[in-house]
């Protein structure tokens, strides 16, 4: 058996002191990433080999060593020891007492600064297409309950306040739309990162010859990193992944706000399924959402994290720091959290229900088609600005006889605008309103129904 010990004892007098080796230890964050670095060990060994830098038998002996250890970890049979500080140095130590002597030259023209840059761009390759993938079920959940409302009207609000007349399809595929862009900004953040820093070493490259390409290429990189000194100081791309996973969050976290508000009874607008919601210890009446106020909360763990990546990167000198050990955490915290929050938010998606009887009672209060009216007297040849007059006056007056715009009779409307004719009645009332919208993108039955077919097709092909 090889002794295994630390490679640096030989560096330092002594034992750590218990709190160094609790203090500096990171296995207990970045075992996670475990299948990574043996890959990319596996990847680095090949090449030792091709540059003739080990010999073929060796290489196998440390691939085999390696692919042992991947199955015992996965196995749940593998003793972690914190004494070994990371996943580099905890596998490297277990190679060595698997396979002997050999096991030393895994390591050579390496440093845990290269290695370690390069497990987090695997694991973030990865990560990323899971988080897509939870994307477009959510996106889908959407899509699938717009189909069930795709004639329905609701009112579209703004500053909370009673706005124009949109169809209920319009209003979910709202957010198909902004989980889109989330969709591709993750994947504009994988195309950055997936270049390979293997071969930097610790910060200035290696004297031996390395062949980087080969590395790149069996790992699936697109190309190699080109400056040894900014790539293993790199993080750039762990703050960009959690800034993407933090807009996830904003984007439930103020889906969520919407339901809790149209959940409420003064709303009445949707009903969360029995199995999303919970009770009160003390009010028998209640169903609360609280799964949707805890997706509004965890936004806060995500936002916590991305600001304490940057902070992490913002005073480091140049080149790798044991500061940037810490990042660990937070890609992770941040990416555990928003997955978790989408899989309880496709759940939700797909078991709610719209009280359209309910929200077709109130439609036509607030003066929803106002605007609507003043377009029509826009039709009329009358003047926008002129317009908007007209019809502020004719909502005031309404305001005073307690009566919507439609229950005004003809002479009435005349009176303010003489513009007005009969077929005025056909441009009023929520419903006729929504039907009327022309155009591209607008919240009526027909664009619904078009987005619907759009992101059927585009989703379908996901
Ligand atoms: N555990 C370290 C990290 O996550 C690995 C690199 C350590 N390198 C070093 N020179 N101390 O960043």
């Amino acid at each position: 058996m090889a002794k295994t010990e630390k490679s640096w004892e030989k560096r330092l007098a002594g034992e750590p002191d218990e709190l160094t080796v609790d203090f500096v230890e990171s296995l207990s964050v970045d075992k996670r990433l475990y299948k990574y670095d043996i890959v990319g060990s596996v990847a680095h060994a090949q090449m030792l080999a091709e540059q003739k830098l080990i010999s073929r038998e060796e290489f196998k002996e440390i691939k085999n060593g390696l692919i042992e250890i991947s199955e015992d970890i996965a196995a749940g049979r593998f003793k972690f020891e914190k004494k070994y500080e990371d996943i580099h140095m905890t596998i490297e130590a277990a190679l060595i007492e698997r396979i002997g002597e050999t096991g030393k030259k895994l390591h050579t023209g390496r440093s845990r600064n290269d290695q370690i840059a390069t497990d987090i761009r695997l694991w973030m390759r990865d990560e990323i297409e899971i988080l897509q993938a939870k994307i477009t079920l959510l996106q889908k959940a959407f899509v699938k309950l717009a189909g069930k409302y795709s004639e329905s009207i609701m009112p579209g609000y703004t500053h909370l306040q009673r706005a124009q007349p949109v169809v209920i399809a319009s209003y979910l595929l709202s957010f198909t739309e902004q989980l889109e862009r989330d969709f591709i900004r993750l994947k504009n953040c994988s195309d950055l990162l997936n270049i390979s820093p293997l071969g930097s070493g610790a910060i200035a490259g290696t004297t031996l010859p390395l062949d980087r390409k080969s590395t790149a290429n069996q790992l699936g990189f697109s190309d190699i990193s080109y400056n040894s000194i900014d790539v293993v100081g790199d993080r750039d791309f762990c703050a960009e992944f959690i800034f993407d996973c933090a807009l996830i969050a904003t984007h439930l976290s103020r889906w969520a706000e919407d339901w809790i508000i149209y959940s409420s009874n003064e709303f009445g607008f949707v009903q969360i399924d029995d199995a999303y919601c919970t009770s009160s210890s003390i009010m028998p009446q209640k169903r609360n959402p609280d799964l949707l106020e805890l997706i509004r909360a965890k936004t806060g763990r995500v936002y916590g994290s991305l600001v304490a990546m940057l902070t992490i990167l913002k005073a480091q000198p140049s080149g790798y720091n044991r500061d940037m050990q810490e990042d660990k955490v937070h890609i992770f915290a941040a990416s555990d959290t928003v997955e978790t929050c989408m899989d309880v938010a496709c759940a939700i998606v797909l078991h709610t229900k719209f009280d359209t009887a309910r929200i077709s009672s109130g439609i036509d209060e607030g003066f929803l088609d106002a605007t609507a009216l003043a377009d029509y007297l826009v039709g009329k040849g009358v003047a926008f600005r002129e317009a908007h007059g007209v019809v502020g006056a004719l909502v005031a007056d309404c305001e005073k006889q307690n009566k919507k715009l439609a229950e005004l009779g003809l002479e009435e409307l005349q009176k303010h605008s003489a513009a007005i004719e009969t077929d005025v009645y056909d441009n009023i009332g929520a419903v006729n309103v929504a039907k009327k919208y022309i155009t591209e993108g607008a919240a009526g039955p027909k664009q619904a129904q078009r987005q619907i077919e759009y992101w059927n097709k585009q989703l379908g092909q996901r």
